[in-house]
């Protein structure tokens, strides 16, 4: 594994050393100090050109718990044409002695393109590309499951067998799309549902059933229901009539959640539009996994970050 672009190209063995040594890290963060000296001398640039919260702090903290020398770049608002910017912005990284970049980009292919064209000599981490993929999220999604499915046995096993239902604006989503193909590789079950206009045709060809009925799904007891965001800032047309439509037909109601069973794992990857895709009662259950994701979030990036970077500089660390 030389970059973290995609989870489609993940395998099993791949995914389960990252989950694992996800949770070696995490076994490092209870202590007082929590860093440790693996990337020392190894400088890590956060390349932002879209908004962020969760994504953009964890990443930072995980590279200073590392020891990373970290430069952050915010790149929004810049109007330079996409191919030429990011040749520039590569090459610019290249002189300042950057030894990986977490790159996140509106254009879907932005990290691959990164990755391939040679303007950087670098592991390259994708940290969301447009609607392609976002694969630490679903890394951090898998760990949060893992251990609430197997709690300390969790290590060293996949997802076999477990029931996912993914809810909502698929089309639009990177996390539903990392999300399918990595819990597909660790041995789960995906139902996709929402509405119509939100899963196109093309995702016959996943390895994920599809519906458009909620209820139906829930209905079937699954291990775990995520919720995914109303992207509206990626929507250029009108996908439901109306949002208070959406919250019923499609949204996580407080009615819905209450006939879940008490062990359905609900997961959101954030931020959420409380009263649209999540209620408030669902999002702030004991069952809700929010900012567990977030919390467990470091610990996966610090394992993605060691496990790409910790040869790059020889003799150094
Ligand atoms: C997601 C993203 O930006 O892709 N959020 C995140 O990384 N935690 C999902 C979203 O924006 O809906």
């Amino acid at each position: 594994m030389r970059h973290l672009i995609s989870t489609a190209t993940l395998t099993r063995e791949e995914a389960i050393l990252l989950l694992d040594t996800a949770e070696d890290m995490a076994a490092t963060q209870d202590r007082e100090v929590k860093k440790l000296p693996a990337l020392r001398g190894v400088t890590v640039v956060n390349l932002f050109y879209e908004d962020s919260t969760r994504t953009r702090i964890s990443f930072e903290a995980a590279e200073k718990r590392l020891s990373a020398d970290v430069i952050n770049f915010a790149a929004k608002g810049s109007s330079v044409s996409k191919g030429e910017s990011l040749k520039d912005t590569a090459q610019t990284l290249h002189a300042v002695g950057a030894d990986a970049v977490v790159i996140r980009h509106p254009a879907s292919g932005a990290a691959q393109m990164l990755a391939e064209r040679g303007w950087i000599n670098a592991p390259i981490i994708n940290a969301g590309d447009g609607c392609h993929e976002h694969p630490t999220q679903a890394l951090l999604d898998a760990f949060t499951l893992r251990r609430r499915l197997h709690g300390n046995k969790a290590r060293g096993r996949g997802l076999d067998g477990a029931r996912v239902v993914i809810v909502g604006d698929v089309l639009h989503s990177r996390v539903a799309r990392s999300n399918v193909w990595l819990l597909g590789a660790l041995g789960a079950e995906v139902e996709l549902v929402g509405p119509p206009t939100l899963l196109p045709g093309e995702f016959d060809r996943w390895p994920a059933t599809t519906g458009y009925d909620l209820d139906a799904a829930l209905a079937r007891k699954p291990d775990a229901v995520m919720m995914l965001r109303i992207q509206a800032e990626r929507m250029r047309a009108a996908f439901f009539p109306h949002t208070r439509e959406y919250a019923r037909m499609w949204g996580l109601t407080e009615q819905r959640f209450r006939s879940l069973p008490e062990d359905t794992v609900v997961m959101h990857p954030g931020p959420m539009n409380r009263g649209l895709e999540i209620s408030s009662a669902a999002a702030d259950s004991k069952q809700a996994t929010v900012l567990e994701q977030v919390a467990n979030g470091v610990s996966v990036r610090m394992a993605a970050l060691y496990l790409l970077c910790s040869g790059v500089k020889e003799g150094t660390n």
